[in-house]
């Protein structure tokens, strides 16, 4: 059975033990998330980056697609938590693909010691694109 959400904080534990799992031995920056879906289900994810550099994903990325290659395509949360000492914000890309399965979701970013700060997709994707300007 997949883990259920209950708090940011618990949703940040899970992308933390999803960081353990980074495969980042070019950069070294290790980087979890957790993604919570519509009916309270939680996708984990690690950065997996490559030899070839252009072709690693990020921990965003991963777990979103994780959760809908299971089905799941509406977002209601994302935590990040990466071994950086600042808190991180999820980079462009990762921006663009949670806007993808959702207008309305809350970003958990955490650092190292799993302080965070709590945003919403709003705010760090403003005037985004979706697929209702596809519209000609
Ligand atoms: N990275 C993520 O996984 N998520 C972010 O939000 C920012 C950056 C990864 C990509 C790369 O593997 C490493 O962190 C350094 O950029």
């Amino acid at each position: 059975m997949a883990t259920k959400y209950t708090t940011p904080e618990a949703l940040i534990a899970l992308a933390d033990g999803a960081k353990q799992r980074a495969y980042c031995p070019y950069s070294k920056f290790q980087v979890g998330a957790a993604v919570v879906v519509e009916n309270g289900d939680v996708f984990t994810g690690c950065n997996v980056e490559n030899a070839c550099y252009p072709v690693g994903v990020c921990a965003e990325r991963t777990a979103i697609c994780k959760a809908v290659s299971e089905g799941h395509t509406k977002l209601v949360a994302v935590a990040v938590i990466t071994n950086g000492k600042t808190v991180n914000f999820p980079c462009g890309l990762c921006r663009q693909s949670i806007r993808e399965f959702g207008t309305d979701v809350t970003i958990y970013c955490a650092k190292k010691d799993r302080s965070y700060q709590t945003h919403k997709l709003k705010e760090l994707l403003p005037l985004s694109f979706g697929a209702e300007n596809l519209i000609q």
